[in-house]
């Protein structure tokens, strides 16, 4: 693991291998070590760049709201301090929300785009509710109940019953996580902007990789994606919710290696 001292906080990251950079911003109530299989996958091939968000894993919190464009910013300023051209930008979720705002205002910066398990549209009405809701349970009971209540909106059934060192890991990866962070990515969250009149004007190549039976968002909003993106391609993994990259490692990792080979 290294770290850079920003302004406002200190973000922890990892940097492993060689050739082709790829860059994963993990989702919420989540860390980097979300990415292991990623990191012992693909290092071999690319280089595997993994930061902590603000709030979470070993970087430090800031207080406030965490727009999307924030994070983006501290993803970018990670890809400055590394002296990286251009990168793949792999985001899970919130990771994918913040490849968005990258994605807009920084397509000079990027060989490619991998949307995993996110939509472009922003919150409801009762999504935003649901927001607020989290956040006074977390303000009132800490980050337990939060994590316990989100485990099952992160596995397909299929993993909650026959995966226990699955749902374990993810337990233990979800436990670092601060009130701050909580609270600071709920907020942007749920302030972030409408991304689908970004999707046809994006040029890059985009690979979209979602669960079958992701509890979290729907298949249908990856279809719509892909429809609306001009050349991308859709992966569906079976058996797998909201986390493919843990669930069916394999298979997340050879659809990246094939999309990156294949493009220039
Ligand atoms: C995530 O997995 O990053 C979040 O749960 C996505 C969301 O709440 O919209």
């Amino acid at each position: 693991m290294d770290k850079i001292q920003f302004p406002d906080f200190t973000m922890a990251y990892e940097d492993i291998g060689r050739g082709k950079a790829i860059l994963f911003i993990h989702g919420y109530p989540l860390n980097r070590a979300m990415w292991q299989p990623q990191m012992d996958g693909l290092s071999q091939s690319l280089r595997v760049i993994a930061p902590d968000l603000r709030g979470h894993g070993d970087s430090t919190s800031t207080k406030g709201t965490y727009s999307m464009e924030l994070l983006a910013d501290d993803c970018l300023s990670l890809i400055n301090h590394l002296g990286i051209d251009k990168v793949y930008l792999c985001g899970l979720s919130m990771g994918g929300y913040i490849s968005f705002v990258f994605v807009n205002k920084y397509p000079h910066r990027l060989a490619g785009l991998i949307l995993t398990s996110t939509r472009a549209n922003p919150d409801t009405l009762e999504g935003k509710a649901n927001r607020d809701h989290t956040i006074q349970n977390a303000q009132i009971n800490g980050a337990a109940p939060i994590i316990e209540n989100m485990i099952p909106n992160l596995l397909s059934p299929y993993s909650l019953q026959n995966r226990p060192e699955l749902v374990e890991k993810l337990r233990r990866i979800m436990q670092s996580v601060t009130l701050e962070g909580i609270i600071g990515d709920l907020s942007g969250m749920k302030e972030r902007k409408d991304s689908s009149p970004l999707l046809p004007l994006i040029t890059v190549p985009t690979l979209i990789i979602h669960g079958r039976d992701d509890p979290l968002i729907p298949v249908s909003e990856a279809q719509a994606m892909k429809t609306a993106i001009p050349h991308s391609q859709l992966v569906i993994l079976d058996r797998c919710g909201h986390l493919p990259n843990l669930e069916a490692s394999n298979q997340f990792n050879q659809a990246i290696l094939d999309f990156i080979t294949h493009t220039p």
